[in-house]
């Protein structure tokens, strides 16, 4: 049996890969690490909690005690580094949260990992989950690679670049068996709705505006968060030490075509409020918004066979209908502290 240690196993990602470990593995004991910030719940792990393979810590990566108690505790084989500050609009309003979790905190982990593996790496794994926005912005045309130079534009981007050469080092100085994945924009379940996809459904659930940035034209790579877990548990386990894996499912659509999509299916869920396409407001744009990611994973699917199972079409339907039957997860996060971030962000009590 060995003991993976999940940071941030309480977020969006952390949770959903929670959930696809222990539905597909008998063989592994799941130890989350999770400081439970606004983006952390614990609720999004509750069907775990009497599971003998599962165990929480509540706990902060940038505090070294908090994550040395972890190492003590249990005897930790494989690392899934998850927990981030993770929101490019809250790096805008307050970058150094961003600076200290994702650079800090990331660097505890290496170094309490180092010292209490006792620098002999046999049978370990540190996976890093990074994102594609460390390589900046695409024009038209082109793709991200694993070779793609760093040119990160948010304070978000460049606190995940600052990660990711931590990890590196500790490759090639250390001898870590370091893998790191930079993937596009995740959507799923258990997606905290400050996000765009989550934001946009329950928007038009509450009638309020769709608050679309600039000319909508941003394009993303839409990644359904199950096909990533797939990718990440891959990579943790057979993905080559000191490489980097580009992960995502070449599923490009701008932003204006995805609010569509989801005022579209919500027309369908409710004929009496449509169209909700008329919520649609163009707001002013986000500083230093990157144009375009778009990945080319061709080397994860030669390399370790990676394959995606789900089709867009299919899996926003299936995001949205998780949504509206899980009404209890999302009334819960909508209220107090939540609505003062969506004040200062939007610049509407609403
Ligand atoms: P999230 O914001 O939903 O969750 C982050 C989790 O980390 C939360 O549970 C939070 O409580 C925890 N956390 C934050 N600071 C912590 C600290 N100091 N100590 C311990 N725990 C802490 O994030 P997510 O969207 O699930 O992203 C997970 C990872 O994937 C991040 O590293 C992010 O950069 C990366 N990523 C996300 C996306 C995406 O589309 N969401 C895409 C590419 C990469
Ligand atoms: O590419 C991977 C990244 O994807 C991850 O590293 C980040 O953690 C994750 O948050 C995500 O970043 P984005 O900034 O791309 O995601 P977000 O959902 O915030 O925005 C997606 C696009 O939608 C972006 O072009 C901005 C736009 N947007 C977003 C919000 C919240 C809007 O037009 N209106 C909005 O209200």
């Amino acid at each position: 049996m060995k003991t993976v240690l999940v940071t941030g196993g309480a977020g969006f990602i952390g949770s959903n890969f929670v959930h696809y470990l222990l539905e597909n593995r008998n063989d592994l004991h799941v130890v989350v690490l999770d400081k439970l910030t606004y983006a952390g719940n614990l609720k999004n792990l509750s069907r775990w909690e009497k599971d003998s393979r599962f165990s929480f810590e509540k706990g902060d990566i940038a505090e070294k005690n908090d994550v040395l108690a972890v190492f003590q505790k249990y005897s930790i084989d494989w690392i899934a580094h998850f927990a981030a500050e993770s929101h490019v609009d809250r790096s805008i309003l307050g970058p150094e949260e961003f600076v200290r979790t994702n650079v800090v905190g990331t660097f505890v982990l290496l170094e309490t990992a180092r010292t209490t593996w006792n620098q002999n790496f046999e049978g370990k794994r540190f996976l890093h989950v990074s994102t594609d926005e460390v390589y900046g912005t695409l024009g038209e045309s082109g793709f991200f690679t694993e070779e793609t130079p760093y040119a990160p534009n948010s304070p978000y981007s460049a606190s995940k670049a600052g990660s990711d050469h931590l990890v590196r080092s500790y490759f090639h100085t250390y001898g870590m068996p370091v893998v790191t994945t930079n993937c596009s924009n995740n959507y799923g379940p258990f997606h905290f709705p400050e996000k765009l996809i989550p934001l946009m459904i329950l928007n038009c659930l509450h009638g309020k505006n769709l608050p679309v940035y600039g000319d909508g034209k941003n394009i993303r790579d839409w990644l359904f968060v199950k096909d990533h877990c797939s990718a990440i548990a891959l990579a943790l386990e057979k993905g080559r030490a000191g490489e980097t894996y580009a992960v995502g499912t070449r599923n490009e659509k701008n932003n204006l075509e995805i609010v569509e999509t989801i005022c579209k299916i919500m027309d369908e869920h409710f004929p009496e409020k449509a169209p909700h396409s008329k919520l649609i407001q163009f707001v002013k744009d986000r500083p230093g918004h990157d144009f375009r990611y778009a990945i080319d994973p061709s080397k994860i699917e030669k390399e370790l066979g990676w394959k995606p199972v789900y089709s867009f079409e299919k899996a926003i339907r299936d995001t949205i209908q998780w949504y509206l039957e899980n009404e209890d997860w999302w009334k819960e996060i909508l209220s107090g502290k939540y609505q003062e971030y969506y004040s200062s962000q939007y610049d509407t009590g609403k």
